[in-house]
């Protein structure tokens, strides 16, 4: 159907049709980025999951292979469900993965690529003893899935951390192993939370206190936090905590217990991440699901659903110390193509300014702001207990904000999806500022989700506030301050499409006038699509 073809994302990662959810086992190997997904091969709503398989040699181009995992055992005949990636030290790949049985029992399997001299990895052996966990008693039985990425103690054992739930609470197991068949319970949990409910596709890995580098997943010691990531199935969203954990004890204690389950990766669309450490260039990328938020009728009627978040990367923020960065991969930079530069534009309280960059619906934006400072001291309390989700988004007017970019925009603005900075001012003077996307009028469609996003973003003394947007025809990633706030927009537009899509600033503050300086590149479109050895090669 090319009725809604428009919505196709040009740089994205996206099967050619069909449903995708979780992102599974992503590793480098041999000169390859390997990357592995939830997919319904049958249709473009989940069901008949297997894993299907793409390979790139820069995280943004890719080559589809063959499917690498189908449900033909009995103890992965109802789904092959999420797992991730362990390379040994000698080599050996290992893929730890849920199935889910022929009675809907979640069990935990292992697969190992055929042949390992293969770069490709393109089949897969699904080990004899299988399956190599059972859920433990006192969990149930549909409650036991995703197994992490493995990491080494010094017992000299591999540990893995499945997420589950004891009634409401929210948990995640740890198993040791040494040959990845036969597993122990460990005694307690790693981290559990009341309220929560079932925890999808945990992940925990380390993050350096002291340098830029990612860290591979067993690193431990001093100048390493932890982080414990969980995907809730009750609100669909990825949260993630930092702590300390002593592999010794297997504690991991969090660092700040007042903050609930933590803060989250991404304030829009992004669900069941998994992080891999990349040996190649000495990074941990991030990949998170971007569901579709229109009607399951209109995926059936395009064909797809689904796509993937540009792969990021994840440090932990050194000047703040209590959350993550995250950034687009650098090798998104290699799409951009010609640019425009704007400087230092002033956009009034109460006005739009139109950017002009032709079309827009692939671009690359990079952004900075600067609040009229006289007018922030003048200011004299705002709205302090203002909220992204609950305000009346970017229409709302404050003394202070919103401002700034509004995009995916027609001409006449009856479609446009704002990205803005918000800022409150208490009775102490002090300022807290807000990262919004309001979806209230992206779309003239009436079955698609028109939620407000956002967050508090910390603002460090002397930090002008900046944002970057990756643009991709039905899909807004946003990384404010560097990456410290993230939000994710996926929106439908049905006028501001190809070339009708359009760039403005926005300032509906009542006191502040902005200036704004920012660069726009258009983005090319990346090479993803079925590998045919005989072209290829
Ligand atoms: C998360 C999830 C996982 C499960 C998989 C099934 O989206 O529900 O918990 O393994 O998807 O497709």
């Amino acid at each position: 159907n090319t009725m809604l073809s428009w919505q196709r994302t040009a740089y994205h990662f996206q099967p050619e049709k069909n449903w995708m959810n979780d992102p599974n086992g992503p590793m480098y190997y041999k000169g390859w980025y390997h990357f592995f997904y939830q997919y319904n091969p049958n249709g473009a709503v989940w069901g008949d999951i297997v894993w299907g398989h793409a390979v790139s040699k820069d995280l943004i181009h890719w080559l589809h292979l063959p499917l690498a995992m189908v449900a033909d055992q009995w103890y992965d005949m109802n789904g092959v469900w999420t797992g991730s990636a362990t390379i040994l030290p000698d080599g050996q790949v290992i893929m730890l993965y849920t199935g889910s049985t022929n009675e809907s029992v979640q069990v935990q399997n292992l697969a190992y690529p055929a042949n390992l001299s293969d770069p490709l990895l393109i089949n897969w052996v699904k080990y004899s003893g299988n399956p190599v966990l059972h859920p433990p008693p006192g969990i149930d039985s549909q409650d036991f899935r995703d197994p992490t990425t493995a990491w080494y103690t010094s017992d000299g054992k591999w540990n893995i951390a499945i997420g589950s739930k004891v009634n409401k609470t929210g948990i995640t197991l740890i198993y040791s192993t040494e040959d990845f068949k036969n597993f122990e319970l460990s005694d307690g949990v790693l981290y559990s939370f009341p309220g929560t409910g079932m925890w999808e596709c945990v992940d925990f890995y380390p993050v350096s206190n002291t340098s830029i580098k990612g860290l591979d997943t067993s690193v431990k010691g001093p100048g390493v936090k932890h982080v414990i990531k969980t995907s809730l199935d009750q609100d669909r969203n990825d949260y993630y905590t930092l702590g300390t954990y002593d592999e010794k004890t297997g504690k991991w204690v969090p660092d700040n217990t007042t903050i609930g389950l933590g803060l989250r990766y991404d304030y829009g669309m992004f669900y069941a991440s998994k992080s891999f450490y990349d040996l190649h260039k000495g990074r941990r990328v991030l990949w998170g699901w971007i569901q579709e938020s229109d009607s399951e009728i209109a995926d059936v009627k395009k064909g797809w659903a689904s796509v993937q978040s540009i792969p990021r990367t994840v440090l932990l923020d050194t000047k703040t110390g209590t959350n993550l960065l995250q950034w687009p991969v650098e090798e998104v930079d290699s799409l951009r193509l010609t640019s425009k530069v704007f400087d230092k534009v002033e956009v009034k309280a109460g006005s739009v300014v139109p950017l002009d960059v032709g079309t827009a619906t692939q671009v690359d934006i990079v952004a900075e702001f600067e609040l009229d400072k006289e007018a922030l001291e003048r200011t004299a309390q705002t709205n302090v207990e203002f909220s992204c989700s609950t305000s009346g988004g970017a229409a709302e007017r404050g003394a202070l904000g919103p401002f700034g970019l509004l995009v995916l925009a027609d001409e006449s603005l009856n479609e446009h999806t704002p990205v803005y900075f918000y800022i409150a001012k208490g009775t102490d003077g002090n300022l807290t500022t807000f990262f919004c996307a309001d979806q209230t009028r992206s779309s003239e469609a009436t079955d698609v989700d028109k939620k407000i996003y956002g967050s508090t973003i910390p603002i460090l003394k002397d930090e002008k506030l900046s944002v970057r947007l990756l643009v991709d025809h039905s899909i807004i990633e946003s990384f404010a301050q560097g990456g410290r706030t993230c939000i994710t927009s996926r929106v439908y537009p049905t006028k501001a499409i190809y070339g009708a899509a359009r760039i403005f600033l926005f300032n509906n503050a009542t006191e502040a006038s902005v200036t704004s300086s920012l660069k726009i590149w258009q983005m090319n479109s990346a090479f993803i699509r079925p590998f045919r050895p005989e072209q290829d090669n």
